[in-house]
């Protein structure tokens, strides 16, 4: 008999080291979990665990200042036998049924711990901190979602959203009227490696875009840097192919006229009505438009999301404009699935045509 073998059966040997044995078969237990089973003393569940570990009967596993063990899931099959009999034995132990019963109550309490926590914390649970739980985090899960599109982002800063597209899209074309902020999205890009995006000079009211040749144009808070923002919508259709989408995410009509000096904004935001008009004179169809955010701090801004589809293909289509142009296999066009997103509460939603 192999050494390691003669150290197991030795660890195997003792009444309390099977018993314990027999409780971390199938949960993962921290000694104190076990000493509230048991009721054995501490140290003496930390002697026996110790030695079970060295038998390679046990395995251990550190998080913070607690230690978990387990049956090790690795034995060889000659020992797995020998345990297998020997657990057996200890579960035949009469200790055993009340110990069983314990260790349900140690796991409902586990279990119950976290529970108590997002009990406390249901209604506001969505407004308060969760570790990991950011916009960017899930801005990158609801990536995964989009299909391989070529995106237009019109007055684009230095490329905060074409950025995060470009890992997902076929194309970004990032249009701002700022050479330097050009230069340095350009740059930025680059340096990155991200070799889909595009920095373009040029106005948004008359983007140097191709007609008809990309699936989504974004405005995202440049629309109210326009001088004429029918314009800039009607420039969008024109740049989009039929079936294509445009999303303006803006500022809802606001009165703190400070943003003139602060940022440079040449509108106080929009009204709903305005938004739906000028996206209905520009050609778009399936117009809705959603107030998806307000500001905690004052002055309260609230964020109004805007969408309409050109003409001449299937509602909500996205689909790749490269697949017009006769690419084949990743440019099958795609179909977003479902209607409008569930409103959030105090959500305004509108439909047109
Ligand atoms: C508030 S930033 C928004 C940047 C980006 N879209 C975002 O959401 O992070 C507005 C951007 O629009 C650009 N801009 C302002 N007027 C423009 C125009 N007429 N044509 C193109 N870009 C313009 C500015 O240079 C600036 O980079």
């Amino acid at each position: 008999m192999s050494v390691p073998l003669l150290k197991s059966l030795r660890a195997l040997a003792d009444p309390t080291r099977l018993r314990l044995l027999a409780l971390l078969e199938r949960d993962e237990l921290s000694v104190l979990e076990l000493q509230e089973v048991t009721r054995l003393r501490q140290s003496r569940i930390s002697t026996h665990l110790g030695l079970l570990v060295g038998a390679g009967l046990l395995v251990s596993r550190r998080e913070g200042k607690r230690v978990f063990y387990r049956r090790n899931g690795e034995m060889a099959a000659d020992l797995r036998e020998l345990v297998a009999l020997a657990l057996r034995g200890a579960k035949a132990e009469p200790g055993h049924a009340a110990d069983l019963v314990n260790l349900r109550r140690v796991l409902h309490l586990r279990e119950d711990q976290a529970r108590l926590f997002f009990n406390q914390v249901a209604g506001r649970f969505d407004r308060s901190y969760g570790p990991g739980r950011s916009w960017q985090a899930m801005g990158q899960l609801l990536l995964r979602m989009l299909p391989p599109v070529v995106v237009a982002d019109l007055g684009s800063g230095e490329g905060l959203v074409s950025e995060l597209l470009a890992q997902r899209c076929r194309r970004v074309i990032a249009v701002d009227n700022s050479e330097k902020i050009v230069a340095f999205g350009a740059a930025k890009a680059r340096k990155n490696g991200i070799r889909n995006l595009e920095f373009r000079c040029g106005d948004l009211e008359d983007p140097p875009i191709a007609p008809e040749s990309v699936d989504v144009v974004i405005l995202s808070q440049a629309l109210h840097h326009a001088s004429d923002p029918a314009r800039a919508l009607a420039a969008a259709h024109r740049v989009l192919r039929p079936g294509g989408q445009v999303l303006v995410l803006d500022l809802l009509r606001h009165t703190f006229t400070r943003v003139r000096e602060l940022y440079g904004d040449h509108w106080l935001g929009f009204a709903e009505g305005d938004l739906e008009r000028w996206l209905e004179l520009a050609g778009f169809r399936e117009i809705e438009i959603t107030v998806v955010a307000r500001e905690e701090q004052p002055p309260h801004f609230e964020t109004v999301l805007a969408v309409g589809q050109r003409a001449g293909g299937a509602r909500t289509v996205i689909g790749p404009s490269s697949a017009r142009a006769g690419h084949a296999g990743a440019d099958t066009p795609t179909r977003l699935q479902g209607e409008n997103p569930p409103g959030a509460d105090g959500e305004r939603s509108r439909h047109t045509r």
